[in-house]
């Protein structure tokens, strides 16, 4: 029997795989190139809000990667806004685009392979509305750090080993702020430490980060992220890497530095449960695309889509005894090669005679609350848009 199976789904020929890998070469130049430009006319990378009280408006936005093997549609058609001083919440299992989604918006998708085809991520910047899938690199390095800042799932591996850490987060002011004198920096990196909770921030100033506790180096990173006071925090998993009573801490402290440097906060995670302490909305995610998205009141009082609903039977519930957690049936569908019809039919344990057709459009169940499922195509309320 041969080893080689030629008609397996997967199979791709190198004669093919190389052939793919010349188009995408081809695709990602031309994109590369667009982006590298020098002295490029703002108004080719500047816009306007469509609400003035959001701080980013994703709108239809597909994220691809162009690999050897085909084009992962890792975020495709994402649309939702974050409002100013809010916290939004984005959840959904292990490969459905959420850290895509997020590196998107500081143009930190793995280039050349990775990039943004279609779709806009409006950002209401200090002085102007920039649409980042088209703002060149060289303005988008003023824009991360200063206006939107990130803080990573992994503390040890974000902090540089051979650094002090007071030099790690002066570095930050340093950079944006070149006309700051040697003693302002340090006084305001001292002030971050202090900040973030910190109790002896004149000794950390002067240790490694293995010097540090896994709660405490995250603390430092926050410190780092808050430094510039930026307009919007991105959190992807800020307390995975963590035990339990320090996600606690950590959770605590987002929330009350959040109020004191009114900045908006985009957090991921796969834990429903940080989403209702910390979230004012949440954006469910499935397979590259928003299936559900609300208040964290009407998502979680009122779960509307079948993956939403599957979701919040898998979580454990301290005053509830079941059997058996539910588990969601099935697996995640190849981003490679998605269906045309919903993403979770096949998953799905309500689907109708409608689902085997095209992906269902959005329907609003309120002015906040959208699900795109066939379940609520009669059931949608009148909105003013
Ligand atoms: N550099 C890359 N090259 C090719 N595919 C990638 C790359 N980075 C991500 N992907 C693919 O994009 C999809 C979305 O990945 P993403 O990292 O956004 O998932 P996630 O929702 O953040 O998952 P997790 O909860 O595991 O962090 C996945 O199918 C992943 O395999
Ligand atoms: S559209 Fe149909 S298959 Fe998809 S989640 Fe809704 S009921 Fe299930
Ligand atoms: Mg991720």
């Amino acid at each position: 029997m041969s080893i080689f199976k030629k008609k397996n789904s997967g199979y791709i020929s190198a004669k093919e795989s190389s052939k793919i890998s010349r188009e995408n070469r081809r695709t990602t130049d031309q994109m590369e190139k667009r982006l590298n430009r020098k002295n490029v006319d703002p108004s080719e990378y500047t816009t306007k809000m469509r609400d003035e009280n959001n701080v980013v408006e994703f709108d239809n936005l597909h994220t691809y990667f162009f690999t050897d093997i085909g084009t992962v549609k890792a975020v495709d058609g994402v649309s939702f806004d974050i409002p100013k001083g809010k916290t939004v919440g984005v959840v959904g299992e292990s490969g459905c685009g959420k850290s895509v989604t997020s590196l998107s918006l500081m143009q930190l998708v793995q280039r050349p392979q990775g990039q943004i085809v279609e779709g806009e991520i409006r950002f209401n910047g200090e002085n102007q509305v920039y649409d980042i899938a088209k703002t060149p690199i060289q303005t988008m390095q003023s824009i991360r750090g200063n206006q939107i800042s990130m803080i990573f799932q992994e503390p040890m591996t974000s902090l540089n080993p051979v650094f002090r850490i007071g030099n790690q987060v002066d570095e930050v002011s340093e950079y944006h702020h070149p006309e700051m004198s040697k003693e302002e920096v340090k006084k305001r990196t001292i002030e971050m430490l202090e900040l973030v909770g910190i109790a002896n921030p004149e000794g950390v100033y002067n240790m490694y980060p293995h010097e540090l506790s896994g709660g405490m180096r995250q603390r430092v990173m926050i410190a780092i992220a808050l430094t510039l006071s930026p307009k919007l925090i991105i959190a992807d998993e800020p307390t995975t890497a963590l035990d339990v009573t320090i996600q606690a801490q950590i959770l605590d402290l987002l929330r009350n530095l959040k109020d004191h440097i009114n900045s908006s906060i985009l957090l991921i995670t796969h834990d429903l449960g940080v989403i209702a302490e910390m979230a004012d909305y949440v954006v469910v995610m499935y397979s590259g695309r928003v299936v559900e998205k609300g208040t964290v009141h009407e998502v979680f009082k009122n779960p509307s889509h079948p993956y939403t609903i599957g979701l919040l039977n898998s979580k454990p519930m301290v005053n509830k005894q079941v059997e058996r957690l539910y588990s969601i049936p099935g697996r995640v569908p190849n981003p490679i090669d998605m269906p045309n019809y919903c993403y979770f039919r096949d998953r799905c344990e309500m689907c109708l005679k409608k689902c085997n057709g095209e992906y269902p459009p959005e329907y609003h169940l309120s002015d906040s609350h959208i699900v795109s499922c066939y379940r609520y195509e009669n059931k949608e309320v009148k909105t003013d848009e």
